[in-house]
């Protein structure tokens, strides 16, 4: 029988990431965010954040027991009458694929910039995968409570390196010291800046250009801000719920996460504006998210770093149908029954209540290393959802073992490794080279310790001269065997026996595509 109360459920959802470079602002304004929906007592209150963290969780007991830190990977909460996925993406020297993956598990995502610095590269990478997806993407400027650059200055920037359009939803009055105000462009409203979190807030005053909002600027500052406003009202792209839904157009806030300043109008537009999980191709066909049997797929696999346990949890994110506790799902690539009984939910519920996850929701699969990245979990209906894509590492190293016997060893555990995502591994065609390519530094790191603990390899790394890495593709085979003749030595086999170009610099790269335009060179492969 259908289940009416399904379509409710993912209707409901809102499932984000936030993107940042470090420092912008990404913890401070999650905790904001937690502390507004109640999840967390105070922002800011706890400077060892992971403390704040733990000290929520509900997997408190799964992480004493198993040594796997899950608790800041999902963050669910309630807003309104909405239920807010929240996935964490590391940000900072952990940076890796899982970053980029994670992406492809939400449904919008909110770029938090540093109001003095505008868009800044690590942003730029994470938006370029955003745009793999035309995901919407919600815009704060952060640290309005400093000097930050002209406003106009970073809307026009956000355009311009973003290529897409940005809208202003409330405009600042003022920055640092004088700041005095946040105007929201589309309700007239003039949200009065309190300094000192404690601070009572002034009401908020309706209408520009009425006699209190002169009141509370004074005569110049209201003079300069209604001509900027007419500016804006003119030139600055007006909000276009369907463009921004296409991921086409950003809506921009200004405010100050530390301070609390902006964040409600924030997290009220983002509840508003951001889609509910919508259909997700899956082979064949499209799943929709009120489909009575669940689907998921594995976007993320986080290991043990505790020798002692083997356990991992797979991060399946939900396309459709519910779970719940003991329910039978398949691994379609194994065909695999997959007993969930102990599956980890990310529930803002009362306790007592029944877990359950529906679209837009992520639950966590723990096992021995059986469930790799990409993995599609249905009731039984061989379904594959694609889209979860492997980037062009940035990072190279050769490995070298200490134990020149346990080269079987090494192979084996670099395989599982890599169909883990934990790093992405290359054999060169010609020698016995064994290469590793990751996005973040720490994927290496994190290699080293797991060779050595679950494989019993001691493996040291070397400089390696690669720079990127391309998968390749060729309709006529004579125009792959014309690309081995002239650069065979930069053709490598990847850990799934994808053929695979390692260019040892970018103009060298440019040289091979051009020479050889019957192959293409492409910078991400679909698990
Ligand atoms: P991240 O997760 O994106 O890396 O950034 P995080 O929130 O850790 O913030 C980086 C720094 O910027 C922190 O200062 C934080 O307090 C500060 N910050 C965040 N939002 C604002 C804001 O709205 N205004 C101002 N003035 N500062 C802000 P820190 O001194 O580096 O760290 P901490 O000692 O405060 O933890």
């Amino acid at each position: 029988m259908a289940d009416p109360s399904l379509p409710r459920e993912v209707a409901r959802r809102r499932t984000f990431a936030i993107i940042s470079h470090p420092d912008a602002g990404k913890t401070t304004l999650t905790e904001q965010l937690l502390a507004l929906a109640g999840v967390i007592q105070e922002a800011g209150a706890v400077k060892g954040r992971k403390a704040a963290r733990h000290a929520t969780s509900d997997w408190m007991n799964l992480e004493r027991e198993r040594g796997i830190s899950v608790t800041s990977s999902v963050m669910q909460f309630r807003w309104r009458d909405r239920v807010v996925n929240l996935l964490d993406t590391p940000g900072h020297e952990d940076f890796s694929e899982d970053t980029y993956r994670t992406l492809t598990a939400v449904d919008a995502a909110l770029m938090v910039l540093d109001g003095a610095k505008g868009v800044e590269e690590r942003t730029l990478k994470l938006m370029e995968v955003c745009r793999l997806r035309d995901t919407p993407v919600l815009t704060f400027v952060n640290k309005l409570d400093r000097e930050i650059r002209e406003p106009l200055e970073l809307i026009d920037e956000i355009e311009s390196v973003l290529g897409m359009a940005a809208s202003p939803i409330n405009w600042p009055v003022g920055m640092g010291r004088r700041l005095k105000a946040l105007y929201d462009l589309r309700s007239d409203l003039l949200l009065p800046y309190r300094s000192g979190a404690a601070a009572e807030a002034p009401a908020p005053v309706t209408g520009l250009a009425g006699p209190a909002a002169q009141a509370l600027l004074g005569a110049a500052e209201h003079q300069a801000l209604l001509a900027e406003v007419e500016l804006l009202r003119e030139a600055a792209a007006t909000f276009d719920l369907a463009a921004f839904r296409r991921g086409e157009l950003t809506p921009v806030f200004f405010g100050t996460a530390l301070r609390g300043f902006g964040v409600r109008e924030l997290l009220d537009a983002f509840v508003e504006w951001a889609p509910p999980p919508g259909p997700r191709r899956a082979g064949p066909r499209s799943v929709a998210p009120e489909e009575e049997r669940f689907t998921g797929f594995v976007f993320k696999i986080q290991a043990n770093m505790d020798p002692r346990h083997r356990d991992r949890v797979a991060f399946v994110r939900v396309c459709s149908g519910r779970y719940r506790p003991g329910l039978r799902l398949v691994q379609v690539r194994t065909g695999r029954e997959f007993r969930v009984g102990d599956a980890v939910t990310f529930c803002a519920r009362a306790r007592g209540q029944v877990e359950e996850a529906v679209a837009g929701d992520i639950i966590g699969l723990i096992n021995h290393g059986t469930i790799q990245i990409g993995d599609t979990f249905t009731e039984g209906e061989p379904l594959r959802f694609g889209g979860i894509p492997h980037f062009a590492p940035e990072l190279f190293r050769r490995v070298r073992l200490a134990d020149p016997l346990r080269a079987k060893q090494l192979h084996k555990g670099l395989k599982q490794l890599a169909e883990e995502g934990s790093t992405q591994v290359f054999f060169p065609l010609s020698g016995n080279d064994v290469i590793l390519g990751a996005v973040g530094p720490l994927q290496f790191d994190v290699v080293a310790a797991r060779l050595r603990d679950e494989y019993g390899v001691e493996a040291r790394y070397e400089a390696v001269p690669v720079v990127t890495a391309r998968w390749l593709a060729w309709d006529d085979p004579a125009h792959l065997e014309a690309l081995k003749a002239r650069a065979g030595e930069h053709l490598a086999l990847d850990g799934s026996g994808h053929l695979t170009y390692l260019a040892p610099s970018r103009a060298n790269l440019s040289l091979a595509e051009e020479r050889h335009p019957r192959v293409r060179f492409e910078a991400t492969r679909e698990i």
